[in-house]
């Protein structure tokens, strides 16, 4: 089938080489022409693991392109994806006017190259309920009937770091469309899923809208949940990991999403539940659950803070390294990392910052700037500091030498707010250690 992917960032580029691996032919369009370039050469835009194996293997066998024409592309293609990005706008309302370009610009390919077959124009980018519809109303303004594109919905539920396998093998595929024709061709787009016998839940535009809104406020309901129960943890001398394992094995409960950290980050969860509020605002159904998330999610952020600087009391001129700057592991993405919030309060606090990432350092510098000192190694971020803070759980983290990093610091203190480090190692080694969620 011939596949057009509008947007190569982190979901557009991974749906399109997936697609070409599945045998399809495949071109990834981008407005961004030094994106294009690296990705004509076989290389990634972006850290995402096993992504340029795919890239350059399907480059080679023609069945994958990049370029910035999209009139060249669509005007053939019997499916056109959107993966455009949908960010905050100032109202925490996702800003669509991207996804609308595209649709305009699909709107007058269409107009200009009609084709037997309705082409299928599938959303793939989060947007709120309704988006969709509105989409369909843009194009019929336009002269585009069903007959000749028909609109579907098709959320992605890539985690960054895991993406590849994530799309290779997901564990559902939600598709939402009011026609037969969107849902068959979708199905035989995504053959190796149906032999894989993957469920697909099939169900009307706005539900599948919803289920990626709803999915992602889940998940972060989680979280906050266990970052919540994590302080009351630390205050009643228990270990939060063992309560989290012990919910977590009742099968109603589950054991994913229930690890304490320094508060959920990334380019969907934050922006994700503001979309989310804003639609319950429209609609007047106020989102209370939603509001209590975030608001634990920044208390989060703020508890590090003071975890820190607690220890730093009465140091003079304190240097704080931290271990890890993008918002999870495996991705080189800043997007709402919580050391966004953390690190710049840390330096309001007088702190001097010591920094390492295995990959974030290039994408932090412009958000951080140079009031943080950017390290080639862990060892050389603890260098002479006072407090080791740990902020994303890079398995190279997990099995740190304790003995060479104490002998690096001033002072041998370990803030860990993604419990990497084994406490009874930590404190054997010599080190003062605090743990998230644990007395
Ligand atoms: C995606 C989504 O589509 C978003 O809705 C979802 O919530 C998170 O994942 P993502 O792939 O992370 O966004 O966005 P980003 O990495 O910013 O990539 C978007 C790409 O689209 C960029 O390469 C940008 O240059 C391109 N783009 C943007 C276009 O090609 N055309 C435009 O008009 C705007
Ligand atoms: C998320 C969704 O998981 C994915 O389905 C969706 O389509 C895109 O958004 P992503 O943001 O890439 O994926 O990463 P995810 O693994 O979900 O983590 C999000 C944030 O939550 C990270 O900051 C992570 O560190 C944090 N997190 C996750 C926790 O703090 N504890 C956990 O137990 C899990």
């Amino acid at each position: 089938m011939k596949v057009t992917v509008i947007g190569a960032g982190y979901v557009g580029l991974v749906t399109g080489v997936c697609l070409a691996d599945f045998g399809h032919s495949v071109d990834v369009i981008d407005i961004d022409s030094s994106r294009i370039e690296r990705l004509k050469e076989g290389k990634s835009p972006i850290f995402e693991p096993g992504i340029e194996r795919l890239i350059t293997h399907n480059l080679a066998s023609g069945r994958l392109s990049f370029s910035m024409d999209l009139e060249s592309a669509a005007r053939a293609a019997s499916v056109v994806f959107i993966a455009v990005s949908t960010p905050s706008s100032d109202t925490g309302e996702a800003d669509l006017r991207y996804l609308f370009t595209a649709v305009d610009q699909m709107a007058a390919i269409l107009a200009q190259h009609p084709s037997e077959t309705p082409t299928i124009l599938v959303v793939k980018s989060t947007v709120p309920v309704g988006t969709c519809t509105a989409v369909r109303t843009r194009l019929l303004s336009a002269g585009i009937g069903e007959d000749r594109c028909v609109v579907v919905s098709n959320p992605e539920f890539l985690r960054e770091g895991n993406a590849i396998g994530d799309c290779l093998n997901p564990e559902r595929v939600v598709i939402g469309s009011g026609s037969a024709v969107g849902f068959e061709r979708i199905k035989s787009l995504y053959h190796p899923y149906v032999a894989r016998e993957i469920p697909f839940v099939e169900v009307a535009l706005e539900a599948a809208e919803h289920i990626k809104y709803a999915s992602n406020a889940f998940l972060a309901v989680k979280i906050s949940f266990v970052n919540e129960l994590a302080l009351l943890c630390e205050k009643t001398n228990t270990d939060v990991l063992e309560v989290a394992r012990g919910m977590g094995l009742d099968g109603r409960i589950g054991p994913s999403f229930l690890m304490p950290g320094p508060g959920f980050g990334g380019s969907c969860f934050p922006k994700d539940i503001r979309a989310l509020e804003a639609v319950g605002q429209k609609n007047g159904v106020e989102l209370k659950l939603l509001g209590a998330v975030d608001s634990v999610n920044k208390r989060q952020k703020h508890h590090v803070v003071t975890q820190v600087i607690s220890r730093l009391a009465g140091i003079v001129s304190p240097v704080v390294a931290v271990l890890g700057l993008a918002f999870k592991a495996n991705t080189d993405d800043m997007r709402d990392a919580p050391a966004l919030d953390i690190l710049p309060l840390l330096i309001a606090n007088g702190a001097v910052i010591q920094a390492y990432d295995l990959v974030a350092a290039d994408n932090a510098r412009p958000l951080l700037g140079d009031q943080v000192r950017y390290c080639s190694s862990a060892m050389a971020a603890a260098a002479g500091a006072d407090v080791l803070l740990i902020l994303t759980e890079w398995n190279e983290f997990y099995d740190i030498d304790l003995m060479a990093l104490k002998a690096q610091m001033r002072s041998p203190t370990i803030v860990d707010a993604r419990r990497v480090i084994d406490p009874q190692s930590a404190i054997r080694a010599g080190f003062s250690y605090y743990g998230i969620g644990r007395a």
